[in-house]
């Protein structure tokens, strides 16, 4: 390798014609600008001024990180949308300081601290063994280059910071994945569950429901749950009548509605949003997120936009007092389609 940031020409820039002859009309190669030493090069008191700037944004870092457990650990949620908003706004500022204290520290100190020569290393043949001698001397020269065994006071910052870092990520990922456990294949409907209004909970009665309207429902009890929030999230539905010439069931299906009466999840299979709006004179639930249409004669087919799946069916029935009741639980999983469904 040879260092050519002292504005010195490299002899790469030599060309010559086929024929050998040198070419007149080649442009040398100007080599790179001349090094100009830094303030931290010629000056150790600016040296160690920008260690201690790299070690404090490392620690912003740390702080970031325990920022973030804060949030997750010790923010309890309530009924109140209110914690929830201010445990995400902690999630998200700690996640934000923990990524831009390690990145802006490392930055700094390559800027400041690390030699800013520019070298060239002119192709080779290829040599296993002295290339693998060469990568370990680079590795060695790097780890030197940078100062780390010298400037305890960033290495420090930075395993703690960098160790810290990816705690958040397993905190997050573990609720993905084994912590939630089959909570979100079931909802609170089952069997002899009675439809609600959202949001007072008042019971329905089939002979209320008229051909054309529509009923934002919750099932009975929820208000009570002590984790109203996501019970509701996974278990909210739209009840709608329809003439039953209009509907089409599948074989299986015919009894899962009452007298044209029927019901499905709220939550779009897309991203989750709610549907929340129904054209009674299509007959089409349509969600406002990104317009994904759901046709309410084709048991919720989508017929347009991106979700993926139809929406899953409430199977209803009316108990011996005239209101409407759950028959079971959803038959499939509610909510986004971020998995196969059985
Ligand atoms: S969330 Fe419904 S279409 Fe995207």
């Amino acid at each position: 390798m040879s260092d050519r940031s002292n504005g010195t020409p490299g002899n790469s820039g030599a060309v010559a014609t086929a024929d050998g002859r040198p070419n007149d009309l080649a442009h040398p190669d100007p080599g790179l600008p001349p090094h100009r030493p830094r303030l931290s090069d010629t000056q150790p008191r600016a040296a160690k001024r920008s260690e201690r700037q790299v070690s404090l944004l490392f620690l912003v870092s740390i702080l970031g990180t325990l920022l973030f457990f804060f949030g997750y650990f010790f923010i309890r949620l309530d009924d109140t949308v209110a914690t929830l908003r201010l445990q995400n706004l902690l999630l998200g500022l700690g996640t934000a300081f923990a990524m831009f204290g390690i990145g802006i520290g490392v930055v700094h100190w390559a800027k400041t601290l690390m030699p800013d020569h520019e070298w060239v290393e002119e192709r080779h043949e290829i040599r296993p063994e002295a290339d693998r001698r060469d990568a370990e001397g680079i590795v060695k020269g790097v780890l030197e280059e940078s100062g780390i065994a010298r400037r305890p006071l960033i290495r420090n910052t930075l395993i703690g910071a960098g160790a810290l870092a990816v705690l958040p990520a397993i905190a997050i990922f573990r609720d993905l994945g084994p912590l939630p456990g089959d909570t979100l294949r079931h909802t609170m409907w089952d069997k002899g569950v009675r439809l609600t209004r959202d949001p007072d909970g008042t019971p329905i009665r089939a002979a209320d429901v008229q051909i054309g309207s529509v009923f934002h429902v919750i099932p009975e009890g929820l208000n009570e749950a002590e984790d109203k929030l996501e019970q509701k999230a996974k278990a909210v539905v739209l009840l709608m009548r329809l003439n039953p010439e209009d509907l089409n069931p599948s074989a299986g299906r015919e009894n899962w509605g009452y007298e044209g009466i029927v019901a499905y999840s709220k939550i779009c299979t897309h991203v989750g949003c709610p549907v929340a709006l129904y054209e009674q004179h299509t007959h089409h639930l349509l969600c406002p997120c990104h317009q994904s249409t759901f046709d309410l004669t084709q048991e919720c087919k989508v017929i347009f936009g991106p979700a993926s799946h139809p929406l899953p069916q409430l199977p209803i029935m009316v108990d011996d007092q005239g209101y409407l009741v759950a028959q079971s639980d959803f038959h499939e999983p509610v909510g986004p389609s971020f998995w196969e469904r059985g």
